[in-house]
């Protein structure tokens, strides 16, 4: 943190929204709140609210929203810290420098870094047009100058220091370019750390470049010399060509690659919603990143043993983050480069058609290295499909996988099922829970989470019902994380016995991801109606978290009984009876 809580308290507290956006576009009052052409989004008819009662605003066109932070920032170009700067001066609330300074210091630092990369991104653009080999290698890679200019492609001249010369012209100091980690220290003094070598640039969301990766023209290794982690590059944060996506209208699905030259290969051949991983493992935080776009992941990675790894594990992790993920299997020994230079860009459209599913990609796999005429690959294999198939729920798919593999695998389908029973028995308790998750339908789920909206819009629009509130209620009766998360907030201020505006609440959520999605709860309109409605509101968050207390211990008991417990069992069993009564 930068500032200290109470600052930034102080400082959202005595910049009231209202007061603040007037000065930038004309607000009227329209019931309870002010409404504006949006500065965010051209438009014609005002959908851009401002609530001065959650200190929070609003847009219904674009989407944009949060509280007088959010809005300096979008709208002066700042940073959080110089947004606070900004807003505390306008209030004339004084501000601790020396405590700042360093903080100031490190944002300045990171903008010196970016000016050094894209400085030295137009450098090596520059170098590649002017130099006859490299641009040999790329048209010999099927690269035209168009598409290397949009991926902004260059060359490091085959020179010990020619970068760091001309970085030096441009007023930068050795010390920072070492930090941005395009020259490297040593005994002598600092050497260009790419050399004759075709230059990527990775490109952030904001466009400024954080980092390179450099190949090589021939066989000669390293092939691949990447930046290394600096203040403005974390490896495991980013992707190449994330920013490219932010362009695409109707993204329906991304595909993963592992390579640069993957991505510019399809780009060209216009497939445009592609992403590259860059060869280390992929991670949660990329999964992350990726999931604010689409939840939908195709990954195409190189078809051998690494790449296979690779996309396995790359499924898990995305499939955690809750993405549907499908995956191309390309013929072997290709990667999506190869292949649609090769086979064409309609060939690589029908891979994409019939890219398998986590199931499939996994028989696939366990298939391949099996070979049906050693009895112990055939036993090896059949176990396998049968612990793959213990995850699927619908009987027609099992049967028809089973019926497929049993003939090729000498092995009868009933000793699959078999199989696929006692795998199925052990998990018992586990699919329980899943029978009765699908049985709360979609319909509840959604009243479910209104009333949890609104209860949260309720409690930081009036303290006394709060208080009522949280006194009957706790945050584990909300449902969806985020919801817990604010109603955590909104009950430890009530402890302290302070109030707290929607505004306040979004300082108290670290990610940018989270904080949108919380503007977007507070857009929740509150009526009279609403608070006449409030004990019911509060009776369904109950009832659920009954549902789910109700849940938990049902598996407990299955499993009780599947350890062959009985009086553990019982005694559950009464809980659970107690507790439906509860509900009626
Ligand atoms: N990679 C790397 N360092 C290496 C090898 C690979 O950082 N020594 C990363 C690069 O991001 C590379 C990706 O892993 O793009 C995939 O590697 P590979 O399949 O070997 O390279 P390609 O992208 O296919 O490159 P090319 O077609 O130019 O050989
Ligand atoms: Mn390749």
């Amino acid at each position: 943190m930068y500032f200290s809580e109470e600052k930034i308290s102080e400082i959202i507290e005595k910049n009231d929204i209202v007061d603040l956006i007037s000065q930038y576009l004309s607000l009227n009052k329209r019931g309870k709140n002010f409404w504006g052409l949006c500065p965010f989004h051209t438009e014609k008819t005002p959908s851009f609210s401002v609530s001065g009662e959650k200190q929070m605003f609003y847009c219904f066109g674009c989407g944009t929203g949060g509280n007088v932070i959010t809005f300096i920032q979008k709208i002066e170009r700042l940073n959080y810290v110089e947004a606070l700067y900004f807003l505390a001066k306008k209030a004339r609330i004084s501000i601790d420098e020396r405590a700042n300074k360093k903080d100031l210091e490190n944002v300045k630092k990171r903008e010196l870094l970016f000016n050094i990369n894209g400085t030295a991104a137009r450098f090596f653009y520059n170098n590649l047009i002017a130099n006859s080999k490299a641009m040999d290698y790329l048209s010999k890679r099927g690269l035209n100058k168009e598409i290397i200019r949009k991926f902004g492609i260059g060359y490091s001249l085959d020179s010990w220091d020619k970068l760091n010369t001309y970085l030096n012209s441009k007023g930068f100091d050795n010390n920072l370019i070492e930090n941005a980690g395009l020259i490297v220290k040593k005994e002598k003094g600092y050497y260009d750390r790419f050399r004759g070598r075709v230059m990527f640039p990775i490109i952030n969301l904001g466009g400024k470049v954080i980092a390179f990766g450099g190949r090589v023209l021939d066989d000669s290794k390293p092939k691949y010399l990447n930046s290394p982690e600096t203040p403005i590059y974390n490896k495991s944060g980013s992707i190449y060509a994330l920013n490219m996506i932010k362009e695409i209208s109707a993204l329906q699905n991304i595909i993963i690659v592992e390579g640069y030259m993957d991505v510019i290969s399809l780009y060209q051949f216009g497939i445009k919603n592609v992403v590259a991983s860059l060869g280390t493992a992929f991670t949660e935080q990329q999964a992350k990143l990726l999931k604010r776009y689409t939840n939908d992941i195709i990954i195409a990675y190189d078809s051998d043993t690494a790449g296979q790894s690779a996309t396995i594990k790359g499924l898990s992790i995305l499939q955690k983050e809750g993405c549907r993920v499908k995956v191309i299997n390309l013929p072997k020994g290709m990667d999506p480069d190869d292949f649609i230079r090769k086979e064409g860009v309609e060939s690589f459209n029908n891979y994409i058609n019939n890219s398998l599913s986590l199931v499939e990609y996994r028989i696939y796999n366990s298939r391949k290295n099996s070979d049906p005429k050693i009895l112990e690959h055939r036993i090896r294999f059949s176990k396998n499909l049968a612990m793959i198939l213990s995850t699927l729920k619908s009987p027609i798919e099992i049967d028809a996988y089973i019926k497929k593999y049993s003939k090729e695998m000498q092995i009868s389908e009933e000793a699959i099922y078999g199989e696929l029973k006692k795998i199925r028995s052990k998990h018992i308790s586990g699919n329980n829970r899943h029978n009765i998750i699908s049985k709360f339908n979609e319909k509840e789920i959604n009243g479910q989470l209104i009333a949890e909206k609104k209860v949260l819009n309720i409690c930081v629009l009036y303290k006394d019902k709060a208080e009522k509130i949280f006194s009957i209620i706790n945050e584990d009766d909300f449902s969806l994380p985020l919801h817990e998360k604010i109603a955590t907030i909104i009950n430890l201020k009530i402890k302290e016995g302070k109030t707290i505006s929607a505004g306040e609440i979004l300082i108290h959520l670290t990610d940018e991801e989270e904080r949108q999605k919380a503007s977007e709860v507070f857009k929740t309109d509150i009526t009279g109606k609403d608070i006449e409605l409030l004990d019911s509101y509060i009776d369904k968050l109950h009832s659920h978290s009954l549902e789910n207390k109700i849940k938990k211990l049902t598996d407990r008991m299955n499993e009780y009984y599947r350890l062959e417990e009985k009086e553990k069992a019982n005694e559950i069993f009464k809980e659970i009876l107690d507790l439906q009564k509860r509900k009626k």
